[in-house]
């Protein structure tokens, strides 16, 4: 049998989840090796909460598998997911809002199982330590939103899985944050990011799978995916 560093980080193959009679994932295949930072990208309903819903457990699919280091998860809970290693972000998202941020900090790593988690720290890379007392729900949107991906952080991911943390951020924001997932992918933690602002991926990546209709309609770089026709079509509505 091979050794685990031979498998694919994330392994998703051939999944599929209909919502009534809509195909939300018709077939989607894709990998995420260690150290990679993969964009994921599509209009809007074209499949990707559901694509990261599945990978971290919060759905089921109908069909198909989500393997992580060759180990099958697909029917796994998202606590197991997550301490094998795999996190993710929400985009809208819910602290519990009446504990504070430190406790929601608690929270997560207690959640986690992992016991050397440097809160302290944590907190200061998301500069969110002045506000460890406050009530989470007291937050504004955008430190909600840094405060999602530090309780992501506490639960020590390998694999952490991004869905729209740009939109609504300014631009020093914006390059703070995507200075940010760059040391953590530096740290070993490997990333899948949706993202509508393709400025901030260029920031963190080169290359990106597009999906359209529950359907991965591109994988490569990003330079290329914007003179590809069926992309430029989807996108702009309308051939090149
Ligand atoms: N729980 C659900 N019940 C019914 N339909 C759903 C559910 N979740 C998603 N859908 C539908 O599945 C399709 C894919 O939705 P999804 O949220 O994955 O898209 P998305 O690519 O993340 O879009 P956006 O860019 O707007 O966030 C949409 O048509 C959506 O309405
Ligand atoms: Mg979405």
């Amino acid at each position: 049998m091979s050794s685990e560093s031979s498998w694919p980080l994330l392994a998703v193959r051939d999944i599929r989840k209909t919502f009534g009679g809509l195909h939300a994932l018709d077939g989607v295949t894709l990998s995420v090796n260690e150290g990679d930072v993969l964009g994921l990208i599509g209009p809007n309903g074209s499949g990707k909460t559901t694509l990261i819903n599945t990978i971290s457990g919060l759905i089921m699919p109908d069909g198909g598998s989500v393997a992580f280091k060759g180990h099958d998860l697909t029917r796994k809970s998202p606590d197991k997911r997550v301490h094998v290693g795999i996190n993710r972000t929400y985009q809208v998202p819910s602290p519990f809002h009446k504990l504070t941020v430190w406790e929601n900090m608690i929270v997560a790593a207690t959640y986690g199982g992992a016991d050397d988690v440097d809160i302290e720290n944590l907190l200061r890379r998301a500069g969110l330590h002045e506000f460890k007392d406050r009530e989470a729900g007291r937050l504004n949107s955008s430190q909600q939103k840094l405060l999602d991906i530090a309780r992501a952080l506490a639960t020590s991911p390998k694999l952490m899985l991004v869905d729209e943390i740009a939109a609504g951020l300014n631009p020093k924001e914006l390059s703070w944050l995507a200075e940010w997932l760059l040391e953590l992918s530096s740290a070993g933690i490997a990333l899948l990011v949706v993202e509508h602002l393709i400025p901030f991926l260029q920031l963190i990546t080169t290359r990106v799978v597009v999906m359209d209709v529950g359907s991965v309609i591109f994988e490569g770089d990003i330079a290329s995916a914007t003179q590809d026709d069926h992309v430029i079509e989807v996108f702009l509505g309308r051939s090149k």
